[in-house]
């Protein structure tokens, strides 16, 4: 096959007409003297349709996810002498509001098929100081909430999902946004929805906690006849601009993500009869398909995932991207004491994983080419 040039776009979603006329009516309305950049009657409404769409009595817009987090952390209380436990199989803000916050981060492993973090590792990590867990849907795949469920029971553990990756995400057919304490979501710009490259969200069901997350993301103000600060809060608010979008890029998302998930369909297709790539689990209909993750089966290729894409991108064009180096690896981690000493799933996923290329436009024929290109690359590094 002809070379190509296949690049990783810093674009997750969709950006179309409708956006950019939603987008312009909040700006024309100011230029025109009719409108202001405040107060915020499309908070309420990109509040109301993103609840809606995840299955949540409440959402709260935030300017991040983890500014989301951030708030969740906040709400709950969570200090000095408190632990977090977390996967250390992702993006390093999962972990890092807690540390922000005072808390200790204890890394449990992952689960050795989903990558989500392994409900039973969690269970031996649970000491008194424990105030939080926090899995992440991993690549949009959702976790296992029902076990979740049973350990926040048992333990009085409250759980805060980050679902940065996972917008539109099921499990068992019904959206997660109710889930846990609360769920905590990003519009950045690679995500599959976007609110102008930057957003996030809070869902939850339970009406306090959302009043609470509320206020510290507009500097603790109370709402009422006499405005009151009852906490020390910030501006972690959306633009009245990035919400605006926000209602056209929720009012997509379905589509968006069937898109990624016909591709990813495809690819799995495509590669399932190479024994040297364990394929990424669970692309159906409950997966919100925001990355397709490919690992080396190191047992039958001995090739690490770096020299893997390495040899992808300079022989075949194909830029991949890496999600995650372990958390632990991140400098501050490492300086902090963290390893990977008790995390061995974890430690050999990470060195197996790439990201291939797959976003709503990507045509079927750079889905061929992509397939090939990594059957080709096996049986390159394989001699
Ligand atoms: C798993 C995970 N959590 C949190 C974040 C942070 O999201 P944001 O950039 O919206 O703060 C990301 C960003 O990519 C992520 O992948």
């Amino acid at each position: 096959m002809e070379k190509k040039q296949i690049p990783f776009l810093a674009m997750g979603g969709l950006y179309q007409q409708d956006d950019l006329d939603a987008a312009i009516s909040v700006i024309k309305e100011v230029c025109d003297g009719r409108g202001s950049f405040f107060p915020l009657p499309e908070e309420n409404e990109f509040q109301q349709l993103f609840a809606a769409h995840e299955g949540a009595r409440k959402a709260v817009a935030v300017n991040s996810c983890g500014t989301a987090l951030d708030c969740c952390m906040m709400a709950l209380g969570i200090g000095d002498g408190d632990e977090v436990i977390t996967t250390p199989f992702s993006f390093v803000c999962t972990a890092g509001t807690a540390v922000a916050r005072g808390a200790r981060v204890v890394f449990a492993d992952i689960h050795h098929e989903t990558l989500n973090l392994d409900p039973e590792r969690v269970r031996e990590k649970i000491t008194e100081r424990t105030k939080a867990i926090i899995p992440v849907h991993f690549a949009g795949l959702s976790c296992d909430i029902d076990a979740f469920d049973a350990i926040s029971k048992e333990a009085g553990i409250p759980v805060i999902y980050d679902a940065a990756h996972a917008v539109g995400a099921k499990h068992n057919n019904m959206p997660i946004g109710g889930k846990g304490k609360a769920s905590c979501y990003s519009f950045q710009g690679n995500k599959n929805m976007t609110c102008l490259g930057e957003g996030g969200a809070v869902t939850t069901d339970d009406d306090q906690f959302a009043e609470k997350v509320r206020q510290l993301k507009t500097f603790g103000y109370v709402y009422g006849e006499k405005l009151r600060i009852v906490s020390i809060g910030f501006n972690y608010r959306m633009t009245k601009v990035q919400l605006a979008v926000g209602i056209t890029q929720i009012k997509k998302i379905d589509f968006v993500n069937s898109l990624k998930r016909e591709r990813m369909q495809r690819l799995n297709e495509l590669l399932r009869d190479v024994d040297e790539i364990i394929l990424p689990p669970g692309i159906d209909e409950n997966h919100a398909c925001h990355l397709y993750v490919i690992r080396i089966n190191t047992d039958v290729l001995a090739v690490k995932a770096d020299l893997f894409a390495a040899h992808l991108k300079n022989n075949y064009g194909i830029q991949t991207a890496k999600h995650y180096p372990p958390i632990w690896e991140w400098e501050i981690f490492a300086t902090l004491g963290y390893d990977g000493s008790d995390c061995p799933v974890a430690a050999k996923v990470a060195s197996q994983v790439l990201s291939l290329p797959v976003f709503p436009n990507t045509t079927y024929e750079d889905l061929e080419y992509i397939a090939y290109s990594i059957k080709q690359t096996v049986y390159e590094l394989r001699k």
